[in-house]
């Protein structure tokens, strides 16, 4: 088998890449270790920024996102249950729209299919072969049968553990990393949100997170310690302590009800560089991993897929490597903007276990700095919405 371009992952990076190479005329072939159902099960980001939704308009695939996908215009900070509400729109002119990372992956894999966009699931990568020379081969099992494709690329969009970044030699590649002493416990509900605008609570007890998913469905977080248990937390509890962390009138408008699902996610920013080796090129998180605080993981797989699908076209066009040499660089400016901006939400909103009064007061005076001030204030709405793509 050839093809120009082998994208390893079916998530939201690999996904769109198709789509953006189709539009540019160049064929790649997806290889998926899951099945469709497992990629669509998964519950992850719910927040778009403005470049992403362009970006899948510019697909084609934009036209549920709209019908369904709830606009933004605000967003919500709480400190000890007093609620600030920072306009979006009126400070830098652009939204952000509510729209599950599992409704873009079913779009996307929709209009996939109709398109003929070849994409193999349950395929098991073995190896990337020759990926430093101009001939690299992608050697997959499926069903037993083991199956090489030759190609011009590899784009590795496979996630953290992934197998693209473990390809890399390690005397080329370097690692940035943080771990954050907690996690987020997310539970996911049919009830109606509790405010109209999503609502990021730092409070003595912990941070939480008002989310949504639509009209009718609700997204929570809570943080909680590393070595915590699901099976710890059954949804009288859950309840019961979002109630306390988000103060009364939040609390009072909190409806109740079972959990469709509920998971633990740990805290990290992982950067790896440069995003290529030879004919192998990284993008989404097999790249880079941000805290879900700034709501910019699936929003960054997207600008890396963009910027990479336009380096990949200029070498066709061109015959030359000069955009293909600039696509780390140009990817990793943007990277750095929201790893930057993830780990200072993260910062601010989260207790840390060692923390000491004084570092708690700082807390207090950047959040009372951000509420009192618009110019603070438009720093954080232009990082919340988006920057340039
Ligand atoms: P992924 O979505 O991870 O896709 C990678 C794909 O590659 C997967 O389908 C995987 O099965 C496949 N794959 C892996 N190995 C192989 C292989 N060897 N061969 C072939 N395919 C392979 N972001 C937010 O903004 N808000 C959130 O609330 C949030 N919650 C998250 C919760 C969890 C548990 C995780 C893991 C991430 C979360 N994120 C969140 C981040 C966001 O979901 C990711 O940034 C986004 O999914 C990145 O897309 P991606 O396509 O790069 O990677
Ligand atoms: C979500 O709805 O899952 C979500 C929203 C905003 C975040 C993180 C997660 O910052």
């Amino acid at each position: 088998m050839r093809t120009q371009v082998v994208i390893l992952g079916a998530g939201p990076a690999g996904l769109l890449l198709s789509h953006l190479l189709h539009k540019r005329g160049i064929a790649s072939v997806i290889l998926e270790r899951r099945s469709p159902d497992y990629v669509l099960g998964r519950i992850r980001a719910g927040v778009l920024e403005h470049g992403t939704v362009e970006l899948l308009d510019e697909v084609g695939v934009g036209a549920r996102l709209h019908a369904e996908g709830v606009v933004h215009s605000a967003v919500e900070f709480g400190l000890d249950g007093h609620r600030h509400r920072i306009e979006l729109e009126a400070l830098v002119g652009r939204t952000v729209t509510v729209y599950g990372q599992t409704e873009v992956t079913r779009d996307l894999m929709d209009a996939g299919s109709r398109l003929g966009l070849p994409a193999i699931y349950e395929a098991n990568v073995l190896a990337l072969e020759h990926v430093d020379s101009d001939q690299p081969v992608v050697r997959y099992a499926k069903d037993g049968t083991v199956v090489a494709i030759h190609c011009d690329f590899i784009a590795g969009c496979d996630g953290y553990h992934g197998v693209s970044r473990p390809a890399i030699p390690s005397a080329k590649l370097t690692v940035y990393e943080r771990s954050y002493p907690f996690g987020w416990l997310g539970l996911l509900a049919d009830v109606p949100p509790a405010s109209d605008a999503l609502y990021y609570a730092s409070s003595d007890r912990g941070f939480a997170l008002c989310s949504m998913r639509s009209r009718s469905r609700s997204r929570y977080y809570l943080q909680c310690s590393l070595d915590e248990r699901v099976d710890a937390w059954p949804d009288a509890r859950f309840w019961d302590e979002l109630e306390r962390r988000v103060g009364e009138t939040v609390a009072a408008h909190l409806v109740r009800g079972p959990a469709l699902e509920k998971s633990i996610a740990p805290l990290r920013s992982f950067v790896a560089e440069p995003l290529r080796f030879g004919r192998l090129f990284l993008a989404g998180d097999a790249a880079h991993i941000v805290p879900p605080t700034g709501a910019k993981g699936l929003n960054l797989a997207a600008s890396d897929v963009y910027y990479l699908s336009e380096a990949l076209a200029g070498y066709y066009r061109s015959r030359t490597e000069r955009e293909l040499d600039a696509y780390s660089e140009r990817a990793l400016r943007r990277v750095w903007a929201s790893v930057r901006f993830s780990w200072w939400m993260t910062s601010q909103l989260h207790r840390f276990p060692d923390d000491s009064e004084f570092s708690r007061r700082i807390q207090r005076a950047e959040l009372d700095y951000l509420f009192r001030s618009p110019h603070a204030q438009r720093v954080l709405a232009e990082n919340y919405v988006g920057l340039p793509i």
